[in-house]
């Protein structure tokens, strides 16, 4: 499984790229706006630090403006990732951009049906919000199972991010369920590499190296 960190922060997505995780970046207004910096720049920057695909969503709701918008962001660097809602909208702009081979990462979905849809609309990525649907009360890791059942049933080429990730057991159950990517925040990937047991571990072993004899 891929890692995306989910994160406008350049800062973080510098520090974690030094360990050869970051397959690639999402963002969304509410991380770009928890920046307050220029959402072009923010991107552009990105995409020379990460040489995988970096999600950058559009605002527009009509097609007209998110296809405007789409073919704008497609110029800021050829790494970007246009990101689209799961709406009418949303679908007729990534079908425009898949047949101008522009890549698109549908997000907002929350069904197997939306899921579906978009992958036969040409979505090179489907973005299931795992955290949001469990905060409903839905079992969101279910949602990620049954559309990659879906999409190798019937050869669909869409990828899966797993989206709003809330902890560790989600990035685990992400990897179990088949997402082919997770997408996870930057202040959580630290949470992943550690364990208590590694820490007492290596106190203990510093601990008896005192006991060797020096030279
Ligand atoms: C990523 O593509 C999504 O925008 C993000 O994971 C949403 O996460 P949230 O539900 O924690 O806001």
């Amino acid at each position: 499984m891929k890692f995306y960190l989910d994160t406008g922060n350049v800062e973080e997505i510098k520090r974690i790229v030094k360990l050869g995780l970051v397959d690639g970046v999402t963002t969304n207004p509410t991380l770009i706006a928890k920046e307050g910096r220029v959402f072009k720049d923010v991107i552009q920057e990105i995409c020379a630090i990460v040489s995988g695909p970096v999600s950058a969503e559009v605002i527009s709701l009509d097609v007209a403006g998110m296809l405007k918008e789409a073919r704008d962001i497609a110029t800021w660097a050829p790494n970007v990732v246009i990101k689209l809602p799961m709406t009418e909208a949303g679908l007729e702009a990534t079908h425009q951009l898949y047949l101008e081979g522009i890549k698109t990462n549908v997000t907002l979905i929350f069904s197997v049906a939306q899921g579906l849809m978009a992958a036969k609309a040409g979505a090179t990525y489907i973005s299931p919000f795992v955290g949001r649907l469990d905060d409903i009360g839905v079992d969101g890791m279910k949602l990620v199972k049954e559309l990659r059942q879906v999409l190798d049933q019937y050869g669909l080429k869409s990828e899966i991010i797993a989206a709003s990730i809330r902890g560790i057991g989600h990035v685990e159950q992400a990897a179990l369920a088949g997402a082919h990517i997770a997408t996870i925040p930057g202040t959580l990937l630290p949470a992943l590499w550690k364990h208590p047991l590694t820490d007492i571990g290596i106190e203990r072993f510093l601990k008896d190296w005192e006991k060797v004899p020096k030279p």
